[in-house]
């Protein structure tokens, strides 16, 4: 048997950890032979409810699970770990962008950031995924100057299957038929979902939706889908934010398949004229525990001011931020 791999999971005790901790227990984020340590990192008024997660987690009798750790002390929850789901921050409520919180959350990220310099694995994967979590995955990666910058993401995975999924709902595909799709930028409503690469079950994309159809109504779907679902539970959204969760950290270490590829907002290098270090979304392939973004995708006018778009933003989200930019 393979030797347990140690996950952080922080706001473990919260609505989205909630919905995600018996996923990566069960084997579904790094597969069915892979057993797993979860460690629980709360805040010392939430330690009683993720006892109770504990609790849960032991009664459900996961053959793949070795032990639970659960902690407010950030030195022992990313001790030696193999993988940080940063999702412990506070949700916006109806009426709010995601920017929003950035200076009641942005301190969570450089204090964690530094922690993770300080004690987790030196081969760390890194997920953030409280909001802004672009800007926040840039906070943690600059206070962890030991890691390599490539090692700290942001989540825009569920945009992606957003996407994917308004494509097989408007054209009535198959969702396992729909290759190709991207969201570039930053997870909020500024994001471009951008479909003129995407094949459905080997058509092109305009053989079964026009232009007209995605500039008007599936950009725009996509980009409040977050609101839309604020709106309509009076929470956001917690089961499909766990399950891209799960997709991203089972592609990033897994790998992606072929001829396919899936969006993960990563630190810049310069591609595609984005500004190097900020942590951007790209279309990305993984393999081997590693990624790369896919080049070579040609942009018309249209994309090129949306992709310009979304990287003003997080340049101003940035500035808002700076003073938390580490060494
Ligand atoms: P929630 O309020 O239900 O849970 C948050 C949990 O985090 C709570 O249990 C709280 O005690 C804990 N917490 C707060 N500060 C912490 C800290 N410093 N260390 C450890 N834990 C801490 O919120 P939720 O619905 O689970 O959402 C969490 C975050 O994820 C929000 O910022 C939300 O906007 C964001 N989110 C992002 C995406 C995405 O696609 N990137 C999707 C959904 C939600
Ligand atoms: C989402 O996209 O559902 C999350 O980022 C939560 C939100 O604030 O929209």
């Amino acid at each position: 048997m393979k030797s347990a791999v140690k996950v952080t999971i922080t706001g473990a005790a919260g609505n989205i950890g909630y919905a995600l901790v018996f996923r990566i227990a069960s084997g579904a984020m790094f597969g069915p032979d892979q057993p797993v340590i979860l460690k629980l990192l709360e805040i010392p008024q939430s330690m009683s409810s993720v006892k109770g997660v504990g609790m849960e987690l032991e009664d459900c009798a996961f053959p793949l699970l070795h032990d639970v750790v659960m902690t407010d002390n950030p030195a022992i929850g990313f001790r030696d770990t193999d993988y940080a789901i940063l999702i412990g921050a506070k949700p916006r409520g109806k009426g709010m962008e995601r920017k929003d919180l950035i200076t009641e959350n942005a301190k969570i990220f450089s204090v964690q950031g530094k922690a993770i310099n300080d004690h987790a694995s030196r081969d760390v994967k890194v997920l953030v995924v409280g909001n802004p979590a672009n800007t926040n995955a840039l906070i943690a990666a600059s206070n962890a100057p030991d890691l390599d910058k490539r090692q700290f993401t942001a989540m825009t995975r569920l945009d992606h299957n957003r996407a994917i999924g308004q494509l097989a709902n408007k054209t009535n595909s198959l969702v396992a038929d729909i290759k190709r799709v991207t969201v570039w930028g930053n997870h909020s409503s500024t994001q471009f979902p951008h479909i003129d690469n995407c094949e459905i079950a080997g058509k092109p994309v305009y053989d079964l939706v026009s232009q007209d159809w995605a500039i008007d109504h599936f950009i725009p779907r996509v980009q409040r889908r977050g609101a839309e679902i604020i709106e309509a539970r009076g929470l956001s959204s917690a089961a499909s934010a766990a399950d891209a969760i799960v997709d991203h950290m089972h592609d990033w270490a897994l790998g992606t398949p072929d001829g396919d590829w899936v969006s993960m907002a990563i630190p810049s290098d310069g591609s595609y004229g984005i500004e190097e270090g900020l942590v951007y979304s790209y279309p990305v392939t993984c393999k081997d525990g590693s990624y790369e973004i896919v080049q070579g995708l040609e942009l018309d006018e249209f994309s090129v001011s949306r992709l310009k778009a979304t990287q003003q933003e997080l340049l101003e989200e940035r500035a808002i931020i700076a003073d938390l930019l580490g060494g």
